[in-house]
């Protein structure tokens, strides 16, 4: 092992991302095309065609550098979330301005905080920059917010709470995260990660993106990953007031979301359709889920994504076992024990025909 680098680089336990299908395929002995992947709360619709068309047209300036400002994406999203251009800052994927902001926010030894089971992220953001993580402890899986607030400390300069929650699909109303901004003090910044905003019902939507205007320690990050269906092209963006993005800016890379990735997120921010059609199919999705784990008797997390946490057995080894007999069978779904769920996996919405290959799968894992 290289003594290289510092001590809080060196204890960082890598992010595991969802099983690629090749590599699925090639350690199971399948073909890549029966594979359902599952893993990775991907759209299943894929690229919307209006997305495609964007970027078949902004693949002949590929030779030239991209807009490094964004202009026409600031002004799009500006458009769409009521707030002026200046107060976005586009991120290489949510993921970049999760990082972006630890950078702009906090120095090495300060703390951020963050809750028990939420995205992990959040710890590897901290740990990059040598902070220290304070996980506070979830209640019924989620953010428990009164425990959050009262485990700020003197040293805690950011606070991340994802809603809803990834990996356990657990939401957060209006009302509670209005009460918990009253009282965060003012030096402690809030990145409000709704990543998977988009799939919420109706009632339950709310225009964070507006409460920037009272709370200049507030950022709100969303992403092009999810419901837009454009996670391989890497394009999230933040909204916050002047003072906060102007320090996002300074640590972001200049070049950091690419010209493919900027034509197609306008073209998907104004495509209605498919997001109806995906959110449509998420709730069907989630249906079809849902009653099949009450058929099997199985435990799950009711959900306000595009995923579902279910417990597969009471042993700790069940996760990984269950995992295992599921890939054998060409279905790629995510083990969570490594956030500390080992009796549970997380499915991805798919495709009528996704999810009832998964069930069929889990059936005979079960068995
Ligand atoms: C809660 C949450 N935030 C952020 C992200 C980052 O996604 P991306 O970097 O693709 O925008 C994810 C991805 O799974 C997520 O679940």
């Amino acid at each position: 092992m290289s003594q290289f680098g510092p001590d809080y680089i060196r204890a960082i336990a890598p992010y595991q991302a969802g099983k690629p299908i090749a590599e699925t395929a090639r350690e199971y002995g399948l073909d890549e095309a029966s594979i359902v992947k599952l893993a990775s709360n991907e759209n299943p619709f894929g690229v919307p065609e209006s997305a495609k068309a964007a970027m078949a047209a902004a693949a002949a300036e590929l030779g030239r550098y991209p807009d490094a400002n964004g202009f026409e994406l600031k002004a799009a999203l500006a458009k769409r979330y009521d707030v002026p251009a200046e107060w976005i800052t586009l991120g290489n994927g949510s993921n970049d301005i999760l990082e972006i902001a630890a950078r702009a926010f906090v120095q090495a030894g300060q703390s951020v905080l963050y809750a028990q089971y939420s995205f992990a992220v959040y710890a590897l953001a901290a740990q990059g920059i040598g902070a220290r993580g304070i996980v506070v402890p979830a209640r019924d899986h989620g953010h428990d917010l009164d425990a959050m607030l009262a485990a700020i400390e003197d040293d805690t300069r950011l606070v991340f709470i994802a809603n809803p929650n990834n990996p356990t699909g657990t939401f957060i109303p209006a009302a509670e995260i209005a009460a918990f901004l009253a009282k965060v003090p003012a030096h402690v910044v809030v990145v409000l990660d709704e990543a998977y905003n988009e799939y919420l019902d109706a009632q339950d939507q709310f225009e964070s993106s507006q409460w920037v205007r009272s709370y200049p320690n507030l950022v709100v990050s969303r992403t092009f990953s999810k419901a837009y269906g454009l996670a391989g092209l890497r394009v999230g963006f933040a909204i916050a007031q002047p003072a906060a993005t102007d320090l996002m800016n300074r640590v972001r890379q200049p070049f950091n979301v690419n010209s493919l990735a900027q034509a197609a997120a306008i073209a998907a921010l104004n495509d209605k359709a498919f997001l109806e059609q995906g959110a449509a199919n998420n709730r069907a999705g989630y249906a079809q889920l849902t009653a099949a784990f009450d058929e099997l008797k199985l435990q799950y997390v009711p959900s306000h994504g595009n995923f579902v946490l279910v417990k597969v057995g009471e042993d700790d080894g069940a996760g990984a076992r269950v995992n295992v007999a599921l890939l054998k069978q060409g279905v790629i779904v995510r083990p969570v024990g490594a956030y500390g769920l080992p009796q549970w996996l997380r499915i991805s919405i798919g495709l009528p025909q996704e999810n009832a290959a998964f069930i069929a799968a889990l059936k005979k894992a079960l068995a």
